[in-house]
């Protein structure tokens, strides 16, 4: 049965935003999880572009389409926070981290830890990565039911180390950081949200604390001795005006960086995978593209000539955005396109779903780079309409590097090994999650020689 979120303060001229609610607390979250694409196209067909449910446990109202996410997520009226949104998800592994802090806080952070992302910066990253990229897939071993997923997670992993970290780790050392880092993110979907040993919230728990005690102890000489790395540059980096981090603050930054950094870019190139496997004639392009560069050393200003592997990644960002959904918490009362928004709701912009509206997207469940080429530049319908990196104040600060990092990948997967899958395979898409193949994508994996 339909019913408002909260009536609107009389004279307002506001709408009350519509639902079902459904059962307290649970609502329509398993619809949700299980099956996001259909459950937003019923939701959208029945209550438009701003409905309210239970989800997650939480009052919360979904709001679909590019003109509310551009509302809420450039957040003109300072009304929707992330702290205590993402809190509620990644809090307890993930606190201080800059994407859980809100406004002036938020900004002043953000200023200093520009300067680890500036072009120069990224420019050492790519030299730092690129041994690690060439050794990581020489490991990797052809035959059939090779799985990508696991793979790719593997190696984002291990050049973490080098990009990252930019630390000499002993095998015993870097199995137990990367351990904790896996840890650490796995709790944040952890259905058992308090610590019961041997269960995935306790864990990540315990995974922090190594996390934390394996920064401090490395910080000093970080701080002394500068490097190419990540951690390097949250170290020195500085504002204008003299600002610098903390030594807490460089720990919080750098453990939620690689979080926001090695699932993300595993997604893509995962999903990057899964469509050149299932379109030949895509893959053999991309590695003509790759082949004319006439060399396997990738160069920052190589980057820009891959335009077919731009279109692609843009497509596969589109199909499966790797961040499906971004929540904020309504932190006083506001509206979004005419509708009363109560204080205390929280709001989750579905940009997963919001990438196949067939409102902004022609055709939309075909994967078709082309739409991103010059001729149909598709995105340009709305500003938000392809927003896999989120907008507003918070839009991701490493969008470059994950383009660089994705494009440098599938540049030398693409010349060292051709894949494929069955004609009539499609993935199972787990979406319970961070969108990811339940079966981990297997592939027939064979090494490309160039006769
Ligand atoms: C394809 C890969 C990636 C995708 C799709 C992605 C997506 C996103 C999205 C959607 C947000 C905004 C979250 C929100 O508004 O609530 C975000 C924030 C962020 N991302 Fe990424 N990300 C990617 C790669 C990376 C990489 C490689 C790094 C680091 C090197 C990174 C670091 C961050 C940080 C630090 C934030 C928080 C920014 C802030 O709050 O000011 N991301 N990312």
């Amino acid at each position: 049965m339909t019913s408002v979120l909260a009536s609107p303060p009389e004279g307002s001229g506001l709408k009350a935003v519509p639902g079902v609610p459904g059962i307290p607390y649970i609502g329509n979250t398993l619809q949700v999880m299980r099956n996001p694409f259909g459950y937003a196209r019923k939701r959208y067909d029945e209550y438009g572009a701003v409905s309210w449910g239970w989800l997650l446990g939480q009052r919360t109202v979904t709001v679909q389409g590019p003109e509310a996410a551009e509302v809420v997520l450039v957040n003109r009226d300072k009304a929707f926070a992330n702290g205590p949104a993402w809190s509620y998800f990644i809090g307890p592994f993930f606190h201080r981290g800059i994407m859980l802090l809100d406004f002036d806080e938020h900004l002043h952070h953000r200023r200093i830890m520009q300067q680890a992302f500036t072009q120069a910066r990224l420019r050492t990253y790519m030299d730092a990565m690129a041994p690690g990229i060439v050794r990581g897939l020489e490991a990797w071993e052809p035959g059939r039911g090779f799985t990508v997923y696991d793979h790719v997670k593997q190696l984002t992993l291990d050049l973490a180390a080098d990009v990252f970290m930019g630390v000499e780790l002993s095998r015993a050392e870097r199995g137990r950081v990367n351990g904790a880092f896996v840890d650490a993110v796995r709790a944040g979907t952890a259905y058992v949200r308090f610590p019961v040993p041997g269960l995935r919230w306790h864990k990540g728990l315990q995974a922090r604390k190594v996390l934390e005690e394996f920064f401090h102890r490395h910080l000093p000489a970080k701080r002394r001795d500068g490097g190419d790395d990540l951690f390097a540059a949250l170290c020195e980096a500085e504002t204008d005006d003299g600002h610098r981090f903390c030594d807490e603050d460089v720990v919080n930054h750098m453990i939620f960086a690689l979080m926001a950094a090695h699932d993300t870019t595993t997604i893509t190139l995962t999903t990057m995978a899964y469509h050149l496997a299932r379109f030949p004639d895509w893959q053999e392009r991309l590695r003509e593209e790759s082949l004319a560069l006439g060399g396997p050393e990738l160069d920052h200003a190589d980057l820009d000539s891959l335009t077919g592997i731009d279109m692609v990644m843009k497509e596969s960002l589109r199909m499966v955005a790797p961040v499906p959904a971004l929540p904020r918490k309504v932190v006083k009362d506001t509206s979004i396109l005419g509708f009363h928004i109560p204080e205390g709701t929280t709001v989750v912009v579905p940009t997963l779903t919001n990438h196949h509206m067939a409102e902004c997207w022609p055709d939309p469940e075909r994967f078709d780079p082309e739409r991103f080429g010059p001729e149909r530049r598709e995105d340009k319908v709305h500003k938000y309409a392809w927003a896999p990196f989120g907008g507003g104040a918070h839009k991701c600060i490493g969008l470059y590097f994950a383009g660089m990092q994705v494009k440098a990948i599938l540049h030398q997967m693409l010349l060292r090994y051709r894949w494929s899958v069955p004609a009539r395979y499609e993935w199972p898409l787990d979406t319970t999650s961070l969108p990811s193949p339940k079966d981990g994508l297997p592939v027939r994996l064979d090494r490309w020689e160039n006769t």
